[in-house]
């Protein structure tokens, strides 16, 4: 029987571009809808952008853009990243819709009415500069453990620490610089605690794995606290009912954000979403990764159940991906945008490579570039696509592009691959797709010894009929494996079936044998990676500036800045400069004094690039130098230039040096 499911993933901030770490989760669901739907059954996959929040009302102010038409920019960039993946959603919608506030003030007003919401006044930091309260990674100050400078207001980057930002030493608003003031707000509570024992009993039901509800126990024997709803103004976001200046902290209108899809869509195709999401006639799945659960295991399922909305069935939990064993690095080009992807590598490698690693548990995924580059080129083209280019062109040019029938070797191969398929089902019906992966390789691997025993290049030949029957064995397995990979490799399987001139493959189609019937030309399945490709790849993501590694923290700024003019950069003057003197500044471990020679004068400067350099090794450095910068006062002396340098920050700050021929003081570019 058809069974009728809707998916979730969790959605992206329309904050920065889509990269390869969000991508194992798109997969992910992906595949598992594609799955689900070429069994026949009803599956409707629902994103959208989570369009709200300081971080992107900041982001937008400096890209001198209202907020709406910032998101609108971010939506048209993801979407395209996603198709470039083949991430088919059946809507992808956005949190910033009337739908979205509409439910979102229907949620506020049934919580409230149940006694769920409380105010109470609360003391936070504030800009009066920015005339704003300040999220805590909006704050600057010293660690006050290992008093390193300029860390943000929650945790520590250099030792690790977590602390509160009013234990930073010399807090500083990271947009303006001013220290912050303690400000009294009233705000908005939900009562998590109301809920206890329905979390209790729905993560008892198995509502997720096993090694989330050991987190969730930890976090119940802590005790649930009130959580805060509220942001006051400027926010971007949805006001409270009956406030002027008060929103919704993004975190309560994003998960509505999956029913305000839903909403979307059902009216876009003329249905019933009361039908769809709430009568429990669709299963119901969200997919997050394990740096969410939180939300996603404890207020957003206590929301629903407080305003009388259906829980979902299944929380599924994914891991991270590291790369090359480690986090993705913007230093290591690691951190690779989907569209910088793109450029260089066909989209269907890293949908197999990922789904290749795929677990059901919450264990992270690491990608080897070097194991990456191997099994494209081993398992996609080495075995899948080779199997076709070996059997297919030759029954095109020399059989008349028509198919036999099977002999009882051909039937035997194909049986076995038939017998698999409950196997393959089952590992990727419960997200085992590596195991799935792997029992498609062992397949594969039988099916070309098949055409090495039967070798149909030495018998077309002789034998023109007998290479037809064995040719129309090994392209029914190509039709079998290509069916077994068709929610990996979507494209793939759309090619295999032009060439077999077949409908669209479904699972169902597995034990149909497609015998004496003309197939088209072959046309290449899939070129090798050179790891040139994907050198060059890492290379230009090292210089992408784009995607920032906090991106998955709502708190994170994604600097997008204003465009400057001709004229404005016309009226910067850089110089060779030769560094004279370098020496530390004491207080000011991030800090360098360098007394510069440019040629008719000298510059002292004050670079904050102690991590990078020692003294000594930039004294008689060739350095270009901002020559005109209007001097700056700085709390440990004036600044009169500035280097120019580059690199992500800490110890990688590559200083640009002239070659050292040059003169102190020739007028650069
Ligand atoms: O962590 C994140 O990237 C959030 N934007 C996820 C939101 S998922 C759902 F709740 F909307
Ligand atoms: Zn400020």
């Amino acid at each position: 029987m058809e069974r009728k499911i809707i998916a979730t993933s969790a959605l992206p901030y329309a904050n920065g571009p889509i990269h390869i770490g969000h991508l194992v989760e798109y997969f992910q669901t992906d595949i598992w809808v594609r799955f689900e739907k070429i069994c026949g059954n009803k599956c409707l996959y629902f994103c959208a952008d989570d369009a709200h929040g300081t971080p992107i009302m900041i982001s937008a102010r400096k890209a001198e853009v209202e907020p709406e038409k910032f998101v609108e920019r971010i939506h048209k960039e993801h979407k395209k990243d996603f198709d470039g993946f083949f991430v088919e959603f059946d809507n992808y919608y956005t949190t910033h819709s009337p739908e979205n506030k509409a439910f979102s003030e229907l949620f506020f007003n049934r919580l409230n009415k149940r006694g769920s919401i409380t105010k109470r006044s609360v003391e936070q930091s504030y800009c009066n500069k920015c005339e704003m309260f300040l999220p805590d990674r909006f704050i600057r100050g010293t660690c006050p453990k290992c008093k390193a400078e300029d860390q943000y207001g929650d945790s520590c980057d250099c030792c690790g620490a977590n602390y509160q930002p009013t234990e930073l030493a010399e807090p500083h608003c990271a947009t303006c610089g001013e220290k912050p003031v303690l400000k009294k707000s009233e705000h908005y509570f939900f009562k998590l605690s109301d809920f206890k024992e329905q979390l209790v009993d729905l993560i008892a039901s198995g509502y997720t794995q096993k090694s989330v509800a050991n987190k969730l126990e930890e976090w119940f024997a802590s005790g649930l606290k009130d959580w805060d709803i509220s942001r006051d103004k400027p926010y971007f976001g949805f006001n409270i009912p009956g406030e002027k200046d008060k929103f919704f902290y993004v975190w309560l209108d994003a998960p509505i954000g999956y029913m305000a899809s839903c909403k979307n869509y059902c009216d876009k195709n003329e249905l019933d979403f009361e039908n769809l999401w709430n009568s429990g006639d669709y299963e119901l799945y969200h997919f997050i990764g394990k740096d969410i659960m939180y939300f996603h295991a404890l207020f957003w399922p206590a929301m629903l159940l407080g305003a009388d909305f259906r829980v979902a069935d299944k929380l599924f939990v994914h891991g991270f991906l590291n790369v090359n064993g480690k986090k993705m690095s913007k230093s290591k080009g690691t951190f690779i945008k989907a569209a910088t992807y793109l450029k260089y590598l066909d989209p269907e490698f890293l949908r197999y490579y990922y789904a290749a690693k795929l677990t059901d548990g919450i264990e992270d995924i690491d990608l080897s570039v070097d194991d990456f580059v191997g099994r494209t080129n081993s398992e996609l083209v080495g075995k899948f696509a080779n199997l076709a280019s070996r059997s297919i062109p030759m029954l095109t040019g020399k059989l008349d592009s028509t198919l036999g029938e099977l002999d009882g070797d051909g039937k035997s191969l194909i049986e076995d691959l038939i017998a698999a398929k409950d196997s393959i089902v089952g590992n990727y019906e419960s997200l085992k797709f590596a195991a799935a992966v792997r029992q498609i390789n062992a397949l594969a691997d039988k099916s070309n010894r098949y055409v090495e025993q039967n070798q149909p290049w030495a018998m077309v030949k002789t034998d023109l009929e007998k290479t037809r029957i064995i040719l129309t064995a090994i392209i029914n397995a190509v039709r079998i494996l290509t069916i077994y990979l068709k929610p990996i490799l979507p494209k793939y399987a759309e090619k295999v079936e032009k060439i077999l001139n077949v409908e669209s493959l479904q699972f169902a189609d597995v034990e149909k044998l497609l015998v004496n019937h003309k197939i088209n030309n072959f046309e290449r399945l899939f070129e090798r990676i050179d790891k040139k490709q994907v050198e060059k790849m890492i290379e230009e993501s090292k210089n992408g500036c784009q995607a920032s590694d906090k991106s998955k923290n709502e708190d994170s700024i994604e600097p997008i800045t204003a465009e400057c003019t001709i004229d404005d950069f016309a009226k910067i003057d850089m110089r060779i400069a030769k560094v004279l003197k370098a020496e530390s500044v004491e207080g000011a471990d991030k800090l360098l004094r360098l007394q510069l020679d440019l040629g008719n004068c000298q510059k002292e400067v004050l670079a904050g690039i102690a991590k990078a350099y020692k003294p000594d090794e930039l004294v008689g450095k060739i350095v270009i130098c901002l020559a005109n910068l209007k001097p700056r006062k700085m709390k440990f002396g004036v600044s009169e230039g500035m280097i120019l340098a580059a690199g992500p920050g800490g110890e990688d700050i590559f200083v640009l040096s002239a070659d050292s021929g040059v003169k102190p003081g020739q007028r650069v570019g």
